[in-house]
């Protein structure tokens, strides 16, 4: 029998600002398990930020780097992964991801994505527009990819970091 609670990965997927970091280190925490983000090891393997990546060679190339990082991850680690928002945008990445972990997705409607990250300037896709109108746009283009993929999906709306690892857990 496994010493792990959870004998697998917990992979938490969504759009930016519903907290995949902030919750994927708390839970990292009341569960004993490592923490890793696909974007730190994106930014590891190229040296250099998102931000540089996108500016640099643009968002093509961004996606070849998270491919081959989701490639990479192992079944067997026991680990909280917190993908980047646009993981979901290959098929590929979902396929393996599934694999690998079981699928969080965590929510947040438009207003409320838009209240926690205004003022970020890391997130290339909304540097030049930071709008509502601009988040529900990507919102709505990817929904389906987010719900299709999920295996279990929590609403983020109102609640504390606390409350949404409750809730996972
Ligand atoms: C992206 C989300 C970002 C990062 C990149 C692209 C996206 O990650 O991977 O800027 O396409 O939604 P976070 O969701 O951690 O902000």
């Amino acid at each position: 029998q496994s010493k792990h609670l959870f004998p697998y990965n917990i992979v938490l997927i969504g759009f930016m600002g519903t907290g995949k970091s902030a919750v994927g280190k708390q839970l990292s925490q009341w569960l004993g398990m490592p923490w890793t983000d696909t974007d730190r090891m994106v930014e590891e393997r190229a040296r250099m930020t998102i931000g540089e990546i996108f500016e640099i060679y643009g968002e093509k190339y961004f996606r070849e780097l998270e491919k081959a990082v989701v490639q990479d991850l192992q079944h067997g680690d026991h680990m909280i992964i917190s993908c980047g928002g646009g993981v979901i945008l290959k098929g590929e990445n979902v396929e393996a991801l599934k694999k690998k972990g079981k699928l969080v997705l965590l929510q947040a409607g438009a207003d409320t994505i838009y209240h926690r990250i205004k003022g970020d300037f890391s997130r290339p896709l909304l540097k030049d527009d930071m709008s509502i109108t601009q988040i529900t746009k990507i919102l709505d283009e990817r929904r389906q990819r987010y719900l299709k993929a999920a295996e279990l999906v929590i609403d983020t709306e109102n609640k504390s970091i606390d409350e949404v690892c409750h809730e996972i857990i």
